[in-house]
């Protein structure tokens, strides 16, 4: 019934906002961000690169939610977008063309010409076909784009392989025997100038090293070119700065051991440093709430049966990732061990499994943690569930940034065959 479970639970505050009553009025599931935490994610940054001549270019990806992108903006981050919608995205949010890098293998003729057409400020460019396409539209547009060619440095990343970017075998980026004789033949281009380098090795890195490697690489590659007579204006240095997932496991990397390696791999580089970050700056900022629907006894083990599922957050699916589950009630339950799962029907729709936590029963709240990054952004319709509702929470109060949305928004655009078309 809708009384089950509420009750002797105390306050459960997340930047000033008690989850309770926030779950009660706008329902579950529902994904959750603190300002506050994001913005002391921005300011560390900020801190930790003072005096170096850098911008950071917040992975847009991560979190797209326009109102995300706005505290960006308000804090003088700028975005890297991967397709037009992110563009679009981005300009809405205020984020100024000129603070906006284009990164991604498969930008088209289309995006190409959008990009330009508002100006952003780079194009990261991932293979010598881009290049020359982007030499093409430039041209027929009358203007000059600014590239910088987006290296492969062949490092292990040692992450997660579904989210490793700059090993050789991997889609992204070109070799630097490839990028040398891009800048080799640069002065053959009309309308691009390639001044920049680039390199991004993949995401939630937990350790120095292989930034070390990958970056110290970019920077000898970078002094080649500049003895070539190539100038470099700027480095883009990528995203990948790990996280806490899962308490006394993960040691993220601190802002500023990591400003540290870039201070003195680029002590001599004279232009600007730009950084992606993505998940850094949104994932410990944003919660999953979400109800337990039942709790179902199985043979050898207990389904907390909850109203989230895979369609709202796909990390522990698709990686196996792990997200701290905490049951947001009183602290007399006793222990109890669960698979949590949601209502989607595969396997896969796990968030965790024999998860030890405290005994659950119907309609209790739980909260499942560092959901800001990768979360909403990657969240689909599958099974037919609307789209969750996303709030920003403020300081004791709560901005609805994206309503849950309607079933009639779900079918919105699917209709019946009404004419029947030839080709
Ligand atoms: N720059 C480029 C070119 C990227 O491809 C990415 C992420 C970033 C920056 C930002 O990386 P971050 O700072 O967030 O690590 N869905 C996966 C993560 C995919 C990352 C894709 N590229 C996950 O949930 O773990």
């Amino acid at each position: 019934g809708a009384s089950r479970g509420i009750g002797r639970e105390g306050p459960s505050l997340f930047d000033g906002v008690d989850l309770h009553a926030l779950a009660a009025q706008v329902s579950t599931p529902c994904h959750a961000y603190s300002a506050n935490a994001i913005r002391e994610r921005i300011a560390g940054l900020q801190s930790a690169f003072q005096g170096l001549d850098h911008r950071i270019c917040y992975a847009v990806k991560a979190n797209s939610n326009v109102a995300i992108l706005q505290l960006m903006a308000h804090h003088g981050v700028g975005a890297d977008i991967v397709s037009l919608g992110e563009l679009n995205r981005a300009l809405l949010a205020g984020i100024p063309a000129e603070h906006i890098v284009f990164s991604g293998v498969g930008k088209t003729t289309e995006e190409i010409a959008s990009a330009l057409a508002v100006g952003v400020w780079r194009f990261n460019v991932e293979s010598l076909d881009e290049l020359q396409l982007l030499q093409e539209v430039a041209q027929r547009h009358g203007v000059c784009a600014r590239a910088a060619a987006r290296i492969n440095p062949d490092v292990d990343a040692r992450t997660h392989e579904k989210i490793s970017t700059g090993k050789s075998e991997n889609k992204f980026g070109v070799s630097i025997d490839e990028a040398r004789r891009w800048f080799a033949n640069a002065g053959s281009m009309s309308n691009v100038l390639l001044d920049g380098l680039h390199a991004h090795i993949g995401s939630q890195i937990l350790e120095l090293e292989p930034f070390r490697e990958a970056l110290t690489r970019v920077e000898a590659f970078r002094r080649e070119l500049v003895d070539a007579g190539h100038p470099i204006a700027s480095v883009d240095i990528g995203g990948g700065l790990g996280v806490c997932y899962r308490k006394g496991v993960d040691h993220p990397i601190p802002a500023a051991e990591y400003a540290g390696l870039v201070r003195v791999v680029f002590a001599e580089f004279q232009g600007t440093l730009v950084l992606e970050p993505g998940r850094y700056l949104v994932a410990e900022a944003g919660i999953l709430l979400t109800r337990v629907i039942r709790v179902k006894p199985g043979v050898d083990r207990s389904f907390l049966v909850v109203d989230a599922a895979m369609n709202d957050l796909l990390r522990p699916s698709l990686y196996e990732a792990w997200h701290e589950i905490v049951p947001l009630v009183g602290g007399d339950r006793e222990p109890a061990r669960y698979d949590v799962v949601g209502p989607v029907c595969e396997t896969g729709d796990t968030f965790a499994r024999g998860r030890a936590m405290a005994r659950c029963e119907a309609g209790d709240l739980l909260s499942i943690g560092s959901t800001g990054a990768y979360g909403a952004s990657m969240a689909s319709t599958y099974n037919s569930r609307p789209l969750a509702a996303e709030v920003l929470l403020d300081d004791g109060r709560y901005a609805v940034i994206r309503r849950r949305q309607t079933m009639a928004e779900m079918i919105a655009g699917e209709q019946l065959p009404q004419v029947w078309n030839e080709t």
